[in-house]
């Protein structure tokens, strides 16, 4: 997949697959997927190191957990999030956080938000950086928007959303996340774009779907959004694996002789 593919897909009517990756073991076996690209998302901050939201990921873990991704997932096309505040500080900030996360080994940088963006998203198109947007729920504005909530549930706030996907487009990005909004306004925006739309609980008509991995593979048995479905138990896994380890060790089952050097 590169950057031309995304269109491609969207006019073949084929449906893109896209998963957030943050570390070097996971790329690795993520490279040998059928998935489609790679989201080095912020949720990383969350994830990854036990925040309790995407606002405390900053540039410097952003860069770190990109170049891992990219050590590990060679063969794939790899978006990473813009952080917190890194579009908002001015154009040499901004710039300077692309050209960081770029240099990292990403593909592509994702950037939350309305209108506010357009300026800064055409200045970095224009320098080459292919820019996928992010509308609807955007984590980044969890303290305006008052918590997790599905987006856009009104008529206004609907129409609001499909000009702003229209500008994100007519700014140069290449596809646009939309997370959490109604399934027929998903629907809706899909079809009035001519780049495709990549749904997080936004139905099934968007053009592609995204997930976060730990989520789809079922890390955290406590985290039941509706528009999750688990793939693995792998919180299960995990636990009876090391529990295992465990119950060899105190049992003095591990290592065998046949575990050990003469
Ligand atoms: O950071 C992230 O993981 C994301 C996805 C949920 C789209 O932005």
């Amino acid at each position: 997949m590169n950057i031309h593919s995304f269109s491609k897909f969207k006019h073949n009517n084929q449906k893109i697959s896209m998963v957030t990756c943050y570390d070097y073991w996971s790329a690795e076996i993520l490279n040998t997927s059928d998935v489609d690209c790679i989201l080095v998302g912020d949720s990383l901050a969350v994830v990854m190191h036990g925040f309790d939201s995407t606002v405390h990921a900053t540039t410097e873990m952003m860069e770190l957990h990109v170049a891992a991704v990219a050590r590990g997932a060679k063969d794939k096309f790899i978006i990473a999030d813009m952080p917190f505040l890194s579009c908002s500080k001015g154009i040499e900030v901004a710039m300077d956080t692309v050209h960081r996360l770029m240099a990292a080994g990403a593909n592509a940088v994702k950037i939350e938000g309305d209108t506010h963006q357009i300026d800064i998203i055409r200045h970095i198109v224009d320098a080459g950086v292919p820019v996928m947007g992010h509308l609807g729920l955007t984590p980044q504005s969890i303290h305006n928007l008052g918590g997790h909530k599905v987006q856009a549930k009104d008529e206004a706030k609907s129409a609001q959303l499909v000009e702003s996907a229209r500008a994100l487009e007519e700014a140069g990005c290449f596809a646009v996340v939309l997370e959490c909004i109604p399934t027929k306004l998903g629907s809706c925006v899909s079809l009035r774009l001519n780049i495709p739309t990549i749904g997080i609980g936004a139905g099934p008509h968007t053009d592609g779907q995204v997930l976060v991995l730990q989520d789809l593979l079922g890390t955290n048995p406590n985290f039941t959004p509706k528009f999750l479905r688990r793939y693995a138990d792998s919180h299960g896994v995990i636990k009876n694996a090391v529990n295992r380890f465990h119950g060899d060790v105190v049992e003095q089952e591990y290592p065998s002789l046949a575990e050990s050097y003469k």
